[in-house]
């Protein structure tokens, strides 16, 4: 498959955030990850770490403003790739969007044509992540993480055609996947579309389900998500690890919220359909604990696939969230249509719920 900018897999994604080092050290107990990165002068600027997975929280003075106009949000999203300048030519060359390279760490950047301005990075490995940090020298040495990588990253905008032909022009992405999903019930309606954008990068799949409102729902929770943000904005960021159980009984314990069920009823449904929806596809995981966990279990290709998403990642808004997945398939790119809807109900009553309360 064509792979123009020699994409490898994610890299570490960058959110902007009110006050860097209270965010770094909450996302660090709270998603067991390390405080790997520390600020090497004066900046507000750290990353926390679990394997493949870097976020960095940067507080530094423009970021901080803007993340007190729009609430703690992602605003790179870094792409690894075999040669960063090369990678940044050759985008040069694909789009009119601006590009630039930074001089003293050789990471190129790339603005997207969201409006939200989420930018992308193009990252070797072993380059320094961002210019102002450096390695924690006193970081506890955490044995095991609770994911490995990132598996995909959700993009929310009012209208997904820019978004769409701007990774098939430049990163040579193919859509792999698309969704429209309508749930109406008597406490809500459920509604969106979804295109997932892909490329198999040279060591994992890089993917971007990207969603737009159904035409005519302004009450649902993607329009509800755009407004709350006021632009276009990653919404979850999806982690794949190889024991979900293990994963999601860490992650609870260490304080992480995570979407239920809207009622006992619903959520026994759920599991009495599951091998309905499995059909001859067996699944290792005991249903028991994968209900008592609240795990998501859904078909994908001749395998399965367990999911489960949590709560807001920062105290202020509801975007963006984690979810934990762990894949059992050989398909890369499925999602699973009765996952897409349980998603799109649990936050509809998880709104719901906190709109009360
Ligand atoms: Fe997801």
């Amino acid at each position: 498959m064509e792979n123009p900018l020699g994409i490898k897999r994610f890299g570490p994604l960058t959110f902007y955030v009110k006050d860097a080092q209270s965010e770094a050290e909450r996302l660090a107990t709270m998603l067991g990850m390390n405080l790997a990165y520390v600020p090497s002068g004066t900046e507000q600027i750290f990353g926390v770490e679990a394997n493949d997975v870097l976020f960095i929280l940067d507080g530094t003075p423009q970021a901080a403003a803007l993340a007190a106009q729009y609430g703690n949000h992602v605003s790179e999203i870094g792409l690894r790739v075999e040669n960063s300048r090369a990678a940044l030519e050759a985008a040069a060359k694909r789009t009119t969007e601006q590009t630039r390279l930074c001089e003293s760490t050789g990471v190129g950047y790339l603005r997207s044509p969201h409006d939200g301005e989420i930018q992308f990075r193009f990252i070797e490995d072993g380059q320094v992540p961002y210019r102002g940090l450096k390695k924690n020298e006193r970081a506890s040495a955490v044995i095991t993480y609770p994911f490995q990588r990132i598996d995909h990253i959700v993009v929310n905008t009012q209208a997904i055609k820019p978004v769409i032909a701007f990774m098939q022009d430049v990163f040579g992405m193919k859509k792999v996947n698309e969704f429209t999903i309508r749930v109406e019930n008597d406490e809500f309606l459920a509604s969106l579309y979804s295109e997932v954008m892909g490329i198999y990068g040279t060591e994992q799949a890089v993917l971007f389900p990207v969603n737009e409102p159904l035409a005519g729902d302004s009450v649902s929770q993607i329009p509800a998500q755009l407004r709350e943000v006021g632009r276009s904005h990653a919404q979850h960021i999806a982690l794949a690890t190889d024991n979900i159980i293990d994963s999601i009984t860490t992650l609870r314990g260490r304080g992480l919220g995570f979407l239920e069920f809207r009622n006992d009823e619903h959520a026994k449904h759920y599991y009495e359909d599951v091998p309905k929806r499995l059909g001859k596809i067996s699944v290792e995981e005991a249903l028991e604990t994968l209900r008592r966990l609240g795990i998501l279990v859904d078909k994908c290709g001749q395998g399965y696939l367990l999911q489960l998403f949590s709560k807001r990642m920062f105290p202020e808004k509801s975007v963006p969230f984690v979810e934990i997945i762990q894949r059992a398939s050989d398909v890369i790119g499925c999602f699973g249509d009765g996952n897409f809807a349980a998603l799109a109900e649990a936050l509809e009553h998880s709104m719901r719920q906190e709109a009360k309360s």
